[in-house]
């Protein structure tokens, strides 16, 4: 019966010659060299169609089956390439287009940006996005990476609208890139990926198409983009085994080691929500599941070489000394034993043949911001803040890597530069 009402109504809408509206999107997934998917809601069910132009030439895409959530790929693209694109229309418009990744081992520079813990409606969620528009005029990031905790409180599909869609829509959703990776808040607390409305709202590049050994599973992946390896993980997510990230086996750890191993750019970036290091809004000397993450993962990411290591959940920003072989608590850092770096100044290192220490940064305050508990700053910490919201620009190339820390009054509040021979 109701799917007699169902068709009813849809004809009765086709009838009356009712247009589609765009109620979500467009917004972009799974970017690779060669393609990209285009997502957006309509408020009544329709076909697809996904008109694109580069250097004139119009191109078109579509799907006829009648559906509010549609995703369409464009394929067959030119790698770092701008194709402004419009939903079943052709009045293209200057600020939605995609730009594809470059090609495979590209050489040429990427700007990443990485925002934690921000979708909660606050005044500071819309001045670190405001940092990013106008610190990044005239230079655009090109991929966007998700800490998690991107919709308060319970990463509801409604407050995916309310906290992101309809925050970052017209600035950064129809034309960047989204790598995404959960916290507890968008699992709702809960540790089931068949549970929360992220899964179905975005899409991840599970099969390795944009680089990377494939996961086959949209918790955990792995982009290539330009000289830097992109690796998101899931903190959230119990596997059928009852193992999780931070016991440091299981599936998804098994693909990161793989995947670590079979990797040839000179750069690695490791994000994901909970963090091995805090003393911000959450303690890693004392709650299990971050204290889990110290003892059981970084030897991981050292044993790969990993460069950085940035993570959200507690709503500050911490960077960590380059670091090995510190496992205990707070107290037990000793910069003696556990700092590897070769430095010139604090803010500037060399990494040589025999490698690195891994820089922790934490950057849950692209929304949320404040918090400390016992012991903060760290002892590892070079440089805290836990008073103003801020998110991260990452500038890679082959030899040359840039973080710093825009604060929500535009202020670049932390920076340094590591440097591969
Ligand atoms: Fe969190």
């Amino acid at each position: 019966m109701k799917k007699i009402v169902f068709l009813f109504l849809l004809q009765a809408t086709i009838c009356l010659g009712q247009k589609a509206q765009i109620v979500r999107g467009p917004y972009l997934q799974s970017v690779t060299p060669n393609s990209v998917l285009v997502h957006w809601r309509t408020d009544i069910p329709a076909p697809s169609r996904v008109f694109y132009q580069a250097k004139g030439k119009v191109l078109v895409a579509q799907d006829t089956a009648y559906v509010v959530d549609h995703v369409l790929a464009l394929t067959k693209l030119k790698p770092a390439t701008k194709y402004a694109y419009q939903i079943d229309s052709q009045s293209f418009d200057s600020n939605r287009y995609v730009v594809t990744a470059p090609a495979f081992g590209s050489k040429e520079s990427v700007r990443i940006w990485a925002l934690g813990d921000f979708g909660d409606g606050s005044a500071s969620q819309k001045a670190v996005m405001k940092s990013i528009e106008s610190y990044t005029q005239g230079n655009r990031p090109d991929a966007w990476i998700w800490l998690g905790d991107n919709a308060y409180s319970n990463g509801k599909d409604e407050e995916y609208q309310k906290y992101v869609f309809d925050v970052y829509q017209t600035a950064f959703l129809q034309n960047l890139p989204i790598y995404p990776s959960p916290g507890n808040h968008d699992y709702a607390g809960k540790h089931d990926p068949s549970l929360p409305p992220y899964f179905k709202i975005f899409n991840m590049p599970a099969a390795g198409q944009a680089g990377g050994v494939p996961s086959q599973s949209e918790s955990y992946y792995s982009v290539n983009y330009g000289q830097v390896h992109l690796v998101a993980l899931d903190t959230e997510m119990r596997e059928s085994s009852g193992l999780m990230l931070r016991d440091g086996k299981g599936e998804q750890v098994e693909w990161l080691k793989k995947d670590l191993a079979a990797n040839k750019l000179p750069w690695v970036v490791v994000y994901f929500h909970k963090p091995p290091y805090s003393k911000g809004s959450h303690d890693s000397d004392v709650e299990l599941d971050m204290k889990s993450m110290r003892e059981n993962m970084t030897s991981i990411f050292e044993q790969y070489k990993v460069d950085l290591v940035i993570a959200g959940h507690s709503h500050v920003y911490e960077r960590s000394y380059p670091m090995r072989g510190h496992f205990g608590i707070n107290e037990t850092f000793d910069a003696a034993t556990h700092v590897v770096a070769e430095s010139t100044s604090p803010n500037h290192y060399n990494v040589g043949p025999k490698g690195q220490g891994v820089i922790y940064v934490v950057n849950g305050s692209g929304g949320k911001v404040g918090g400390q508990r016992p012991g903060f700053p760290m002892k590892s910490s070079v440089y805290t803040n836990n008073k103003i919201g801020g998110s991260v620009i990452l500038d890679v190339d082959k030899r040359t890597f840039n973080l710093k820390w825009i604060q929500s009054d535009g202020v670049v509040g932390d920076e340094f530069v590591i440097e591969k021979r």
